[in-house]
């Protein structure tokens, strides 16, 4: 059983001047994938202090999805509160992420997402819109279980 989170980070969302479709959306994926997992969601505000709390109360589950604050703003601080907390990056995610999204669009350079481990908790910074996480929650699928396997100790 994999312990999942999705934190989705928007000032709006979190104001309720908009429906929160981009956690959800997450959920759904992983849910109707064929992984067994228990998927959590919860929406903060683009502040430092909201985004860190929600991350390393989290640090108990085995992955912690968060979506939007990857932009250009100066607003968008997921990347960056993401980075002090982990002990250890994962540039091959972003890379494989920026990528493919690249594929969708050419705007998918101006996403900064950042992905790492903190302890045996991986971390992954996804993009806001439901497109965006649609792409990248179903490129991240296939890898979970295996992740999971690896830090556990297991072996290929
Ligand atoms: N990735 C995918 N797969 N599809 C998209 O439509 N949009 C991009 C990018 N990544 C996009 C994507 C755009 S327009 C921006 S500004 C950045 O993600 C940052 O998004 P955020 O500010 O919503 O986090």
């Amino acid at each position: 059983m994999l312990e999942i989170v999705v934190i989705t980070v928007s000032d709006r969302a979190f104001r309720g001047e908009y429906e929160d479709l981009s956690g959800p959306k997450i959920r759904e994926l992983i849910l109707a994938s064929d992984l067994s997992a228990k998927v959590t969601l919860t929406v903060v505000p683009d502040e430092r202090e909201a985004i860190h709390t929600a991350i390393v109360d989290n640090l108990d589950k085995d992955f912690i999805f968060t979506t939007g604050g990857t932009g250009i703003s100066s607003r968008d601080i997921t990347p960056e509160v993401t980075q002090e907390i982990c002990e250890k990056s994962l540039p091959g995610i972003d890379e494989f992420l920026r990528r493919e999204s690249f594929k969708e669009t050419p705007f998918a350079v101006l996403s900064s997402g950042f992905s790492g481990m903190k302890a045996k908790t991986m971390i992954i910074n996804l993009p806001g819109s439901v497109k965006a996480v649609t792409l990248c929650t179903n490129l991240m699928l296939p890898i979970l279980a295996h992740a999971k396997k690896m830090v556990e100790g297991g072996k290929h």
